[in-house]
C-alpha cells in the first residue's frame, strides 16, 4: 500500500464503528495521523489503540456530540489543542429514524437534521479555511437515499439529499482552489446502523462491506469526482429514479419501505 497520506492529518466523525471505522483504518494504513470523533469515548479509544498497534499511526480521539450547537467547535478546538491543522475532513457521523413520520418523536426527527445536516455544515464551515490553505479534501457521507424520496425514512432521506446537493455545490466552488469535495453515496452497508435505527427490514438487498464503500470513496477522491455511488447495483438503482415520475418513485419506494409491523407509539411524555 502506497502511503499517500503520510504526514497528513485526517478528522473522521462517526469514527468509532461502521463506515467511519473503515475510513480510520484506511487512512491509518496510508500513513495519516487521525482525530476520531464520536460520542462514545470507550469505543473510540479501543479503535485508536488498535490502529496505533497495527499501523504505528498517531490516533487521538474526541468524545463530542455533533448534534449540539457547540459540538463542531469542540472538534475544531481539539485539532488546534493538538497543534494540528486538518488536511482531510470525513463528515461521516449520521443516523436515521424509521417509521411513519407522524409516529416518530419530535426529538428524533430534529436530531437527524441537527446531526446529518447542521453538524455537517457547521463542521465543514469551521474547517474550510485550513482545508483550503492545505489544498485538502472533504468527504461527506450521503447515501443512495439522496436520489429519491424515501417514505418511512422521510427525514433521513431528505437530510441525505441535502448532503449530496450541498457537497456538489462545494465541489464546484472549490475545485479550482485546490480543495476536493466528494459526496459518498453508499447503499445498504454491513454496520450497526440498521440495528441502531431499529429498521433491519428497511435494509434492502445484500449489504456491502464498509471496506468496499471506503475503497469506492478513495478511488473517486483520487479522480477528483464530485460524488460516487458505491457498488454497481446501487448505481443502477439510483439511476432508475430518473426514468420514472417523481410520484412513481415515491410510491414504489413506499411499497418497499413500509414497516411490516405497526410502528411503536412514542413513549408517553416524549416531546411531540
Ligand atoms: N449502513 C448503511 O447502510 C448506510 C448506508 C448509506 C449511508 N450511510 C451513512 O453512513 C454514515 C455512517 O453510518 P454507519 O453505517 O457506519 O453507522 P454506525 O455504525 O451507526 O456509525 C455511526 C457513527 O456516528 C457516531 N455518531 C452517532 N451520533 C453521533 C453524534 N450525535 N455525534 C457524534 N457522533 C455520532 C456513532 O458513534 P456514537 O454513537 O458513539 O456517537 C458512530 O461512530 C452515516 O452518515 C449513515 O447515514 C450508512
Amino acid at each position: 500500500m502506497v502511503e499517500r497520506y503520510r504526514g497528513k492529518t485526517v478528522v473522521v466523525t462517526g469514527g468509532s464503528t461502521g463506515i467511519g471505522a473503515a475510513f480510520a483504518e484506511r487512512f491509518a494504513r496510508e500513513g495519516a495521523r487521525l482525530l476520531l470523533v464520536a460520542r462514545t469515548g470507550a469505543a473510540l479509544e479501543a479503535l485508536a489503540r488498535s490502529l496505533e498497534a497495527k499501523h504505528g499511526a498517531t490516533v487521538r480521539t474526541a468524545s463530542v456530540d455533533l448534534s449540539t450547537a457547540d459540538g463542531p467547535n469542540e472538534v475544531l478546538e481539539a485539532v488546534s489543542a493538538l497543534g494540528w491543522r486538518a488536511d482531510v475532513l470525513v463528515n461521516n457521523a449520521g443516523f436515521a429514524s424509521y417509521g411513519r413520520f407522524d409516529a416518530q418523536p419530535r426529538a428524533q426527527v430534529l436530531g437527524q437534521i441537527a446531526l446529518n445536516v447542521q453538524g455537517l455544515v457547521v463542521l465543514t464551515h469551521a474547517f474550510l479555511p485550513q482545508l483550503l490553505e492545505r489544498r485538502g479534501q472533504v468527504i461527506h457521507v450521503a447515501s443512495t437515499a439522496a436520489f429519491q424520496p424515501v417514505p418511512y425514512l422521510a427525514v433521513y432521506g431528505a437530510t441525505k439529499a441535502f448532503v449530496l446537493s450541498f457537497s456538489e455545490a462545494l465541489w464546484a466552488e472549490n475545485r479550482d482552489r485546490g480543495l476536493d469535495v466528494l459526496a459518498l453515496c453508499p447503499g445498504a452497508t454491513e454496520t450497526p446502523f440498521f440495528e441502531r435505527v431499529g429498521a433491519e427490514e428497511a435494509s434492502l438487498g445484500a449489504r456491502a462491506s464498509p471496506e468496499s464503500v471506503v475503497d469506492a470513496a478513495m478511488k473517486a477522491l483520487a479522480a477528483r469526482r464530485s460524488h460516487v455511488i458505491a457498488g454497481l447495483g446501487n448505481y443502477w438503482t439510483a439511476q432508475a429514479a430518473r426514468f420514472v415520475s417523481r410520484q412513481a418513485a415515491a410510491r414504489l419506494t413506499a411499497n418497499l419501505m413500509k414497516p411490516r409491523q405497526a410502528p411503536a407509539l412514542p413513549a408517553s411524555g416524549a416531546r411531540r
